[in-house]
């Protein structure tokens, strides 16, 4: 692949419906964008006190040098409370310092949320937008992903298994890879 994107779950469960959502971006036709999971539940909750000092966590510095190689992001999580689950919003927090070395910084990004419930995780899905404003991520606006009712497209074989979401999920990534790529563009030409 020409690009990387690197895919940030919102969810450590195991059988977690956002992994499974994840796993089938992963299983999807070869294309100029190559897909990996960037794994979050290694990072310590953030405390600026150890990272000031200049004295970060050896999983702090991979996690950075990770976020700094990709092309691309993309974002798919569960909601708790109507927000995004704390891992998630840990590790945007640790990309984002030390102060001046944003990793996120200018990168396209996209977000996929789902959830048990019928709103399909929309208040993660823009809470989740509100961080990534500021750390200048330049976010995907349509189309959005709003999967509601979880249960009801992933069978017991763990898999995708509504024919709708997987359509749906196959012109999401199609429209992400096309806003990644343009952005990249534009910022070559600077
Ligand atoms: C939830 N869940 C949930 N669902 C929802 O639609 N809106 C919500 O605000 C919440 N809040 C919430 C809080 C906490 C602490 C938990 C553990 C769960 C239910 C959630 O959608 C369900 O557990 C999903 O299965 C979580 O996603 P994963 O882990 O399957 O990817």
């Amino acid at each position: 692949s020409i690009y990387n994107v690197g895919i940030l779950v919102g969810s450590l469960r195991k059988e977690s419906y956002n992994k499974k959502i994840a796993q089938f971006i992963l299983e999807q036709e070869e294309s100029k964008f190559g897909y990996r999971i960037i794994d979050i539940s290694e990072l310590p909750l953030y405390n600026q006190d150890v990272d000031d000092v200049g004295n970060p966590p050896p999983s702090y510095v991979r996690f950075r040098k990770e976020v700094a190689s990709l092309d691309a992001v993309l974002f798919i999580t569960a909601e708790y409370n109507r927000s995004i689950p704390a891992v998630l919003k840990n590790a945007i927090d640790v990309g984002s310092r030390p102060y001046g070395k944003n990793k996120w910084d200018g990168k396209p990004g996209a977000i996929i949320s789902s959830s048990t419930g019928v709103y399909g995780g929309f208040g993660a899905n823009h809470h989740l937008r509100q961080s990534l404003v500021f750390v200048n991520i330049l976010t995907m606006q349509q189309p959005e992903a709003y999967l509601g009712s979880i249960t009801t497209c992933i069978g017991p074989s763990g898999t995708i298994e509504s024919q709708k979401t997987k359509d749906f999920l196959r012109s999401f990534k199609n429209a992400f890879e096309q806003w990644a790529e343009r952005i990249i563009h534009t910022k070559g030409q600077d």
